[in-house]
């Protein structure tokens, strides 16, 4: 792999991140895309604005959530698309100060940087609430009957004017940001409404990143955009490949929610087990990418006790085994079949996902391992090498290629979400 560019370095390192999706939505506790789904009208929606109450959000308590999952940087939704703002925004009265007299970024960032965390801003592009932005394919009143006569008094110079003037304020306001995570760019027209998306002229994308670029040179940027920036942003599916374009290797992150919701949603259920998410962790690293795991605070504001159970499951296997993730990306070498590879250096961790019996064969790395231990507990793994010439009796295996490994692994899998071998390697191996 290619060095990181320097603004990616910390990134890449950091390789699980924590996302906070929180708004209005919140309240509504259906999906973030409640507005959308159904249909609501900006005017009507603003009744969640009236009954905001988000007196349990504790800006602390969520860093310290962050910190036991062991996530190493934190994005907060300052707005999504339902265009409500969690600061202090001087361009609209649509904000959390004006609802419940809380710049809630502010609190966020401060909590986030107190307990060491990096600092995301996840922003949308879409507005389904400001009245200068065209109704597009996503907007809720897309099936309106007057479409046409409603856009005719939308003026996109004007909203245009407003994104650009909240960005400025948001990565001005706040001291340094590590991560802006635009959202989203789609100019299709989509055969349901008849309606176009929108593309980067849309938000004058370029012009946008160059605003990102002047006002925080060492940030991060995603490429939802529309146009390409620092990383790839695969949403709600694992790449089963290391990410590239053009054959240009790309620093990517998969975002990924508990349970298909990133807002809160109180009666989805179909949540995924920290076993699955630690995987889906080591899936990313073992293919050179990140992943970014969602949680929707309460309409109050506090990480339902569900998620926090998941969270801290993930950040007790990570306690064990951090150092194959963190600083670890891929390795050249071919793990066997239910494993996979994480690398640092001159260690290899093998990621045993379906737990086998006794034996586990290694292709090439008969000669490269000075020594083989379990991760969680530091204990030994003997290691043998099959002579390739013998022949299977009774009780003597055979038939592995020359250079195989082979480790004797206990008979019990020890009870962490995904045991791991650390394989230490010899010089130059
Ligand atoms: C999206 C969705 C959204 C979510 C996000 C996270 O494209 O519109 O609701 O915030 O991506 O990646």
């Amino acid at each position: 792999m290619p060095a990181p560019a320097p603004r990616l370095e910390w990134f890449t390192d950091a390789r699980f991140g924590m996302f906070v999706h929180f708004g209005l939505y919140s309240v509504a506790a259906r999906h973030e895309w409640v507005m959308n789904y159904e249909q609501i009208d900006p005017a009507a929606y603003r009744r969640y604005a009236e009954v905001f109450d988000p007196d349990l959000f504790d800006a602390d308590a969520l860093a310290r959530t962050a910190v036991a999952a062991r996530a190493r940087y934190v994005v907060l939704t300052a707005k999504h698309h339902e265009g409500f703002c969690l600061w202090d925004s001087a361009l609209t009265d649509h904000t959390s100060v004006t609802a419940c007299g809380r710049d809630l970024v502010r609190e966020f960032v401060d909590a986030m940087r107190a307990h060491g965390l990096g600092v995301g801003l996840y922003f949308s592009l879409l507005d389904w609430d400001h009245p200068d932005y065209t109704i597009d394919r996503h907007h809720p009143l897309r099936h309106a009957p007057d479409v046409a006569e409603r856009n005719a008094g939308r003026d996109m110079d004007r909203y245009r004017a407003y994104l650009h003037g909240q960005v400025r304020e948001l990565l001005t306001g706040y001291g340094p940001v590590e991560y802006v995570f635009f959202d989203f760019t789609e100019p299709g027209v989509d055969p349901d409404s008849g309606l176009p998306g929108k593309g980067p002229a849309d938000w004058d994308a370029e012009a946008l990143l160059a605003t990102v670029r002047e006002l925080q040179p060492t940030a991060v940027v995603n490429d939802r955009l529309g146009i390409p920036a620092d990383l790839v942003t695969p949403e709600q599916y694992q790449p089963d490949r290391p990410l590239e374009a053009g054959g240009v290797p790309q620093a990517w992150e998969a975002c990924q929610t508990v349970n298909g919701s990133w807002g809160y949603h109180r009666d989805n259920l179909e949540a995924k087990s920290p076993e699955l998410l630690v995987r889906m962790l080591v899936g990313s690293v073992a293919l050179g990418g990140n992943m970014l795991l969602n949680v929707g605070p309460t309409g109050r504001g506090e990480v339902a006790p569900r998620d926090r159970a998941l969270l801290e499951g993930i950040g007790r296997w990570l306690g064990h085994h951090g150092r194959a993730v963190y600083g670890a990306g891929p390795a050249e070498d071919e793990p066997p079949a239910n494993c996979l590879y994480t690398r640092r250096g001159d260690r290899l961790y093998l990621h045993v996902l379906v737990w086998p019996f006794g034996q586990l064969h290694l292709p090439g790395l008969a000669g490269r391992v000075r020594f083989a231990r379990l991760l969680h507990d530091g204990s030994e793994v003997a290691t043998t090498v099959i002579d390739p010439r013998q022949t299977a009796l009774t009780m003597q295996p055979a038939g592995q290629p020359a250079g195989t490994l082979t480790l004797r692994l206990p008979t019990v899998r020890p009870d962490v979400a995904v045991p791991v071998v650390e394989l230490l390697l010899t010089e130059g191996a």
